[in-house]
């Protein structure tokens, strides 16, 4: 049994904690209109996700989204990061609006402030409009207009009631994951389509957060997710690996974004792949920003594959206790990352743990969930959190992934990242253990 811990105490006064979910992951995308995405499709080809499951119903969130932002209020968050559906609101991926989807924005952000939770949105957290990918979705340049467009129409609602606004959630994913490893929507595994992406996920953030200031929005943000690179062994090909995989994963974006540079390597395996022009963007994609947020889940082990194409690596496993997900626990990458962040990228901009958090094979068992090992896993976190700040990291606040139980991409619903139980069945809420120790910790 783990000790009841107050964490509030243990942190700089003013510093946030808050519940993080998705559009896609809890809503429930057939209800409200909503427009197909790109993430209907996919589930729907052969072997893409878990049993094909996807996003239809979900934690049916559209409808129990009171009682879901109760949980987040009782559990003592501050803060509640969410996204908002691009095709729920413009069902075309642009024209006309649906109304309903821009009601159901409205009032989830009024049920936030009733309960003083800071709203958080991200404006793009995977389920890309299906018309727009018959575009071409992020392979296309104009993508950075699309969104740069339905951020206007979204924000033109609910933008006022914002505390926080990421445009796009997590570019690696977006790009490497969903185009060259194939592993999420669109399912590519293309260098081509790869290298389009990964700059226009770039220029889209940039353009998009020039928007929002031209409509005199603030406190906007970037959300990347960052993998600690280990070498597989002691050998300089491995380092060697290790250090291409990290450019790849964590400096190519933290350097468009912040530095207005792209790292060397990466330009020269990718360099024939990338649009023409690609230089010219940086003026855009440096836009500056308010605040920076890192999602943080594990490390990996690289070593080279020389038979392989570029990047020519491959992913060994790693010796050290793992999550549900087969993700490896080492905290101490969140540390090392939170110091090179604040050093090499962002200096005195406030940062934000934007995700963290572990699958567990969690039941119900008389009406209790216990699961310890999420408590363990997540104090030992904050611990690397709190070390990085008494080094005088400027970290402001950390995000749980997740709220509840949910949608988890290709492994579908049986991977359990919640606080918060959920009987996909019955859509019955059940508070786990974490989720009490949360409200203890947290209490004032
Ligand atoms: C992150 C995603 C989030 C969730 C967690 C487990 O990469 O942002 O939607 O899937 O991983």
């Amino acid at each position: 049994m783990s000790h009841p811990t107050h964490l509030r105490s243990q942190f700089p006064n003013g510093f946030r904690f808050g519940a993080a979910t998705s559009s896609y992951q809890i809503e429930g995308h057939q209800f409200g209109g909503a427009g197909r995405t790109h993430w209907d499709d996919f589930a729907a080809g052969p072997g893409n996700v878990v049993r094909a499951e996807h996003g239809g119903q979900a934690c049916d969130h559209y409808n129990r989204y009171e009682e879901d932002l109760d949980l987040v209020k009782d559990a003592g968050f501050d803060a509640y990061r969410f996204s908002v559906s691009w095709a729920r609101v413009l069902p075309e991926g642009r024209g006309t609006p649906n109304p309903e989807g821009l009601d159901f924005y409205d009032r989830l952000t009024d049920a936030m402030l009733e309960r003083g939770l800071d709203p958080w949105v991200t404006l793009y957290h995977w389920e890309l409009p299906s018309a727009l990918a018959d575009l071409g979705g992020w392979r296309n340049r104009d993508i950075a207009m699309w969104l740069a467009d339905f951020a206007e129409v979204i924000m033109g609602r609910i933008g006022d009631r914002m505390h926080a606004i990421a445009p796009i959630n997590e570019p690696w994913c977006v790009a490497w994951l969903s185009h060259y490893l194939g592993l999420h929507a669109p399912g590519l595994r293309d260098i081509r389509a790869t290298a389009r992406a990964m700059h226009h996920v770039c220029l889209a953030h940039g353009t998009t957060t020039q928007a929002l200031r031209a409509m005199g929005l603030s406190n906007l943000g970037g959300v990347f997710n960052l993998e600690w690179s280990h070498p597989a062994d002691d050998t300089d090909d491995a380092r060697e690996a290790a250090a291409l995989y990290d450019d790849i994963y964590n400096n190519f974006f933290l350097g468009g974004v912040f530095k207005g540079a792209y790292p060397e390597r990466i330009v020269q395996g990718l360099g024939a792949h990338l649009p023409g022009g690609w230089e010219n963007d940086f003026d855009t994609i440096t836009t500056p920003l308010d605040w920076c947020g890192l999602n943080y889940y594990t490390c990996s082990r690289i070593a080279p594959a020389p038979e392989t194409p570029w990047p020519h690596l491959r992913a060994e496993e790693g010796p050290l206790p793992k999550t549900q997900m087969g993700w490896e626990i080492y905290p101490d990458g969140l540390k090392q990352f939170l110091l090179r962040t604040a050093q090499e990228f962002t200096g005195d901009l406030p940062l934000f743990i934007t995700e963290n958090g572990m699958a567990n094979a969690d039941v119900v068992t008389n009406g209790t969930v216990d699961d310890q090992a999420r408590i363990s896993f997540v104090q030992a976190y904050l611990n690397a959190v709190q070390d990085a700040i008494a080094e005088g990291v400027p970290v402001n606040g950390y995000f749980l992934w997740s709220l509840m139980d949910n949608f988890e991409w290709a492994v579908g619903y049986e991977k359990r990242f919640g606080a918060v139980h959920v009987d996909f069945e019955t859509q019955k809420r059940t508070p786990k253990a974490s989720w009490h120790w949360l409200k203890f910790g947290l209490s004032e």
